[in-house]
């Protein structure tokens, strides 16, 4: 097998002109000819800084019930962490791919780790267009020892930027539970137990009609905060068979309601399937903060929503038996869902 430092796609992708065979989206899946591209729509945008509190808990409620994303504005983490955060990812991607196969090979059980594509988690064969390191980030601190040094304000910038994007999440998870009638302390313990970061990097592809940076997916999360570079586009939602382009607005978090999430809640909120596109010209990078629960946890609807419910009512099993049926069915979420009632 080849080593890590030369699958990375950044490690070969400026010296090829061509995408190699193992990139190559099949037919139904690459990004042109199949749905059509909205350019009309856009996912909601809910100001967080508005004082009607009642207000913003009825948007996200929509948001969430209707296209399982939206983005959030005036959240509260200052606009200078998260440039430092995004310039602290560019920088850890432009490092040589022998620095960053050393920076991420501190913590012998690999919780921080550096993968180019998928990391072979999913059960399939085609490549995607990026690299990712991917490590946990408890506000704890726990962990942070493993992580990068170099840039050497990686642990610094990422601890914090860590630690603030913990409480915008329980600030809107809080929100949600207020929404739905669930106790607002329902996902404070066990169920976010393990919050993960991971900054992808997705170089220049020298045709993006062929391939995608990420494929089709729900998050198998709680809920996940995106932070996207300003200016570059990558990132579509599907919803009612279009993508939606999820254009980065300055200072905005996109906001991602989990598949997790979807079944706590009996199918009151949904997860919404979303890909990133590769582009020919410039590189894009984006920051994703994963709620997960901690490995222990069992998943199932919350008892106050399925009282009275006349819909669906999700199986209740243990997370790790969760995540291994995800990563097993791999990337067809629809059939997977079904399994799942
Ligand atoms: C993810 C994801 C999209 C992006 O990390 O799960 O969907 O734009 N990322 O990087
Ligand atoms: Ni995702």
């Amino acid at each position: 097998m080849e080593s890590l430092d030369k699958t990375l796609v950044s490690s070969w992708c400026n010296v090829r002109s061509n995408v190699p065979h193992s990139y190559i989206q099949p037919p139904e899946n690459r990004p042109v000819g199949n749905y059509v591209t909205s350019t009309q729509k856009a996912i909601p945008v809910i100001d967080l800084g508005s004082h009607d509190r009642d207000d913003i808990t009825k948007q996200i409620l929509k948001a969430s019930e209707e296209y399982g994303f939206f983005q959030v504005i005036n959240h509260g983490v200052s606009k200078d962490l998260m440039d430092e955060t995004l310039n602290i990812i560019k920088e850890f991607h432009a490092l040589s791919p022998k620095e960053k196969v050393e920076e991420c090979s501190k913590d012998p059980n690999k919780s921080c780790k550096l993968y180019a594509s998928h990391d072979k988690i999913y059960n399939i064969d085609v490549n995607f267009w990026k690299d990712t390191i991917l490590h946990p980030c408890p506000p704890s601190g726990k962990y942070m020892e493993y992580w990068p040094e170099k840039p050497a304000k990686y642990r610094e910038v990422v601890g914090k930027y860590t630690r603030e994007l913990n409480k915008l999440a329980h600030k809107i998870l809080k929100l949600i539970c207020e929404g739905l009638g669930l106790d607002p302390e329902y996902f404070q313990g066990s169920l976010s137990g393990a919050p993960v970061m991971l900054g992808h990097h997705y170089p220049p592809c020298p045709d993006p009609s062929l391939t995608l940076g990420v494929g089709k997916h729900k998050d198998p999360t709680i809920i996940t905060l995106l932070l996207q570079e300003e200016g570059i586009q990558g990132l579509q939602v599907l919803k009612d068979n279009e993508w939606i382009g999820v254009v980065p607005i300055p200072n905005a978090f996109v906001v991602n309601i989990g598949l997790l999430l979807q079944i706590v809640t009996n199918g009151r909120v949904v997860g919404a399937e979303h890909r990133a596109v590769t582009n020919s010209s410039i590189s894009r990078r984006s920051v994703a903060y994963f709620i997960y629960p901690s490995i222990e946890s069992v998943i199932g609807p919350a008892q106050a929503l399925i009282n009275g419910s006349t819909s669906k009512t999700y199986k209740t099993m243990p997370y790790d038996e969760f995540l291994k049926q995800y990563y097993k069915k791999g990337p067809d979420g629809p059939k997977f869902e079904q399994e799942l009632l």
